[in-house]
């Protein structure tokens, strides 16, 4: 048994050295070059509310205009994000992806919602810690979802399906049952569920050998010599951390307006790497188009040089290939209870 499949069954395994063993054939095997530890399994979910929570994510009847919903901004296909430099909310229309245009621009890129539920802090700022919480605010905000918790309430109990499906999911009837902690509750346990622990490379400290192909291991070694895993830390490859990166103007004071603190100015949280591929544009303004342009800006900053193309291709085949699990994303329903027709993407063109 390999040191990785021992430290899968312990949890973690110490490893410090690039090259702990040979194959069978006197190959040199490659290991993380940090210590290995699985990424947690999502909290315990119920199923039944979760699936309230995906019908609730998807039914344009949170919004004024009835057809903007949580699935606009963050979709399963742009990795739980919206393809957009920053997002735009009420009176787009239907249609979502890079083409949606509007009067409702937010300011900040919709961070993807794979793996929140690991996150100790949410929003680009950390200003909120509770997904319950959390739904409030592109609930009220008018250039979100733009309806009271209390209007959309009043909808959803003139819709029967829903009341049956709080009643089921809830155990108790009427309002005992669709009340505005249950409906917070199902919107959190639908995003609970986003954990994306089947990558190649989960699969590879799991023990498959063969999971990373050499360019991406030597990705994951540079990951750590570049000095990436400070900031981008295993196994969730982020971390509650606030940086300046350099990135957008100064009208978001990020952190700072959070804390309060000059030296906050313009520091903004440390997003994840897992399943970054397909949330282009990156970071917090949208500002940057590919994930090899922004690999190579944090490259530049890390160590004042650009990196080489081959050093570009194997962060961005580690990161774009091998740190992508789309697995457990939610299934897009084609009716909602509501009856209001679920936004579409209309503009992905997959990736080979
Ligand atoms: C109009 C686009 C839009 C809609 C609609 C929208 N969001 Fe967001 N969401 C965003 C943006 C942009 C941010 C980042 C805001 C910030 O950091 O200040 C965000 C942040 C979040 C976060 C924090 C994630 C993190 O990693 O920090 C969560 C959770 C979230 N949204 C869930 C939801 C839910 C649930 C709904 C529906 C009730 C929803 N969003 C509707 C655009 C949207
Ligand atoms: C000191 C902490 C730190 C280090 C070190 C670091 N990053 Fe980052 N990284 C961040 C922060 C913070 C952001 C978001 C900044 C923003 O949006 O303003 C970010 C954003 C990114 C993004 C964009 C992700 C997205 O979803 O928008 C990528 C890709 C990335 N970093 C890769 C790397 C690579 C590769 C390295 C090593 C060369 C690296 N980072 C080193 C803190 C760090």
């Amino acid at each position: 048994m390999g040191c990785a499949a021992t430290g899968w069954l312990f949890g973690v395994c110490a490893l410090v050295a690039l090259v702990c063993a040979c194959d069978d054939a006197g190959t040199p095997v490659v290991r993380p070059p940090w210590e290995v530890a699985a990424l947690p399994e999502a909290p315990v979910v119920d199923p039944v509310v979760a699936d309230l929570g995906r019908l609730l994510f998807y039914d344009p009847v949170l919004s004024r205009d009835g057809e903007t919903a949580c699935a606009t901004c963050h979709s399963e296909i742009w990795g739980m994000s919206d393809g957009l430099p920053v997002s735009i909310g009420v009176g787009g229309g239907r249609l979502t992806g890079p083409g949606r245009s509007g009067e409702a621009v937010m300011t900040r890129n919709a961070p993807t919602l794979w793996n929140v539920a690991l996150r100790a802090s949410l929003f680009w700022d950390g200003r909120e810690t509770s997904l319950e919480r959390q739904v409030s605010a592109p609930l009220h905000s008018p250039i979100e979802l733009d309806k009271s918790i209390d209007e959309v309430l009043a909808e959803l109990r003139t819709i029967p399906e829903y009341v049956a499906r709080f009643e089921a999911a809830f155990g108790a009837v009427g309002d005992e049952a669709l009340n505005e902690d249950n409906f917070r509750r199902a919107i959190a346990e639908l995003q609970r569920t986003l954990i994306s622990s089947r990558s190649l490379y989960d699969a590879f400290v799991g023990g498959d050998e063969r999971a990373l192909d050499e360019t991406m291991k030597r990705g994951m070694v540079l990951l750590a010599e570049l000095g990436c895993t400070r900031c981008h830390a295993p196994p969730t490859f982020d971390r509650e951390a606030f940086h300046d990166r350099g990135i957008g103007g100064d009208d978001d004071l990020g952190r700072a307006a959070v804390t309060g603190r000059d030296e906050d100015a313009r520091a903004f949280r440390v997003p994840t790497l897992r399943n970054a591929r397909l949330t282009e544009p990156y970071f917090h303004d949208g500002s940057v188009a590919t994930l090899e342009e922004a690999i190579a800006h944090e490259v530049w900053l890390e160590t004042g040089r650009a990196p080489s193309a081959e050093e570009l291709t194997a962060l961005a085949a580690f990161i774009g290939r091998g740190l992508v699990d789309r697995s457990r994303e939610p299934d897009r329903p084609e009716v909602v209870p509501s009856g209001l027709p679920v936004p579409i993407d209309g503009f992905r063109v997959l990736r080979p």
